[in-house]
């Protein structure tokens, strides 16, 4: 069995956001707002936060101004979170939205998965444009491999469209994820869970109640079966990327799903995800065995040949490994 921890905790220390300019794209007339009545101005200049480094600030405005002007959003509360690829931040819904809050998730320029071996995640995989779909020119397909600077823009835009997609796609299949509202050049917009200035906790975060585990459980469980059956794999799962509100769970985070008919890593990726979901459900005594779980859910989509495939490969590398 592979270990993939390596591969998690290899992310860059510098946790300040790289402030890059991103480049000139035409600018977009600003939409006049449709109710002059609510006062926005029309240019964005958001409230967040108390207190901004001026990159940061800027950061925002350039990635979430086409969410203003195609009245989105109306304003930016405040950062929810800094992670060590993305901020996600808490922004006032505008009106004709129907909903007051949303989050929207800003990936860092360049860094952006500074995974050692983010080709695990890759293989097999589609390169996909900004507009979500599958990129065919030989050039952009040339520059991922060779990893030019191009390239990196080109596998950047690929891992948000991923993460756009595969939230879509889940929502629409009626998974526990927040609805995803829109994409744009770096960044999400979906649904906000929480409320204004607490922003919901993890998994991680929280203390259930003994009588919660269960129930939390199965539904984890019902959603890595769904996601399985649309041949999908979290690849990053744990209580960190599991949000609890109202007394429910919501899956996130998602650019680096793998796909089971073309990874060959996808069941010891899997087989991760699940151990993790057990460990942290294992402290409320509530855990099922780890191995029987995945090896129960996977034969549910994946043929016992293949299953039998994906072991060999796995072996076939660790032999390899063992030779080096
Ligand atoms: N839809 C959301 N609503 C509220 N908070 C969110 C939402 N999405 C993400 N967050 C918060 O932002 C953090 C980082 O988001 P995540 O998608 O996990 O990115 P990263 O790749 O940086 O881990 C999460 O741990 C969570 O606290
Ligand atoms: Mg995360």
């Amino acid at each position: 069995m592979h270990n993939y921890a390596h591969l998690l905790d290899d992310y860059e220390d510098d946790d300040q956001p790289r402030y890059r300019k991103p480049r000139k794209k035409a600018a977009k007339a600003p939409v006049a707002l449709a109710d002059p009545e609510v006062g926005y101005q029309h240019e964005f200049r958001p409230t967040f936060p108390p207190d901004p480094t001026k990159h940061e600030y800027q950061w925002v405005v350039d990635y979430l101004k086409d969410f203003y002007n195609d009245q989105l959003i109306a304003d930016v509360l405040h950062r929810v979170k800094g992670g060590k690829e993305a901020n996600v931040y808490c922004c006032e819904a505008h009106p004709v939205t129907g909903v007051d809050l949303l989050a929207a998730k800003i990936y860092r320029p360049r860094e952006f998965r500074s995974l050692r071996n983010d080709a695990v995640y890759r293989q097999g995989r589609r390169v996909l444009g900004g507009d979500g779909k599958r990129v065919k020119s030989d050039r952009e397909l040339h520059a991922v491999a060779k990893g030019s600077s191009y390239g990196k823009r080109v596998a950047h835009t690929s891992w948000l469209a991923h993460e756009y997609e595969t939230l879509q796609a889940l929502y629409a299949a009626g998974a526990d994820v927040p609805k995803p509202w829109a994409v744009g050049s770096n960044a999400i917009l979906m649904e906000y869970l929480g409320e204004a200035g607490v922003a919901a906790p993890t998994l991680q975060e929280t203390r259930l109640a003994q009588h919660e585990a269960r129930p939390l459980l199965d539904r984890v469980i019902h959603n890595l079966d769904l996601m399985l059956q649309q041949g999908r794999v979290h690849g990053d799962l744990s209580a960190f990327n599991i949000l609890y509100w109202e007394s429910d769970i919501h899956l996130i985070d998602f650019p680096q799903v793998v796909d089971i008919r073309t990874n060959h890593e996808a069941w010891d990726i899997f087989y991760r995800d699940v151990e993790r979901v057990c460990q942290y459900f294992d402290r409320y005594g509530v855990a099922p065995n780890a191995h029987r779980l995945a090896t129960k859910l996977w034969r549910r989509y994946v043929p016992e040949d293949d299953f039998e495939k994906h072991n060999l490969l796995a072996l076939a590398e660790t032999m390899d490994e063992g030779e080096d």
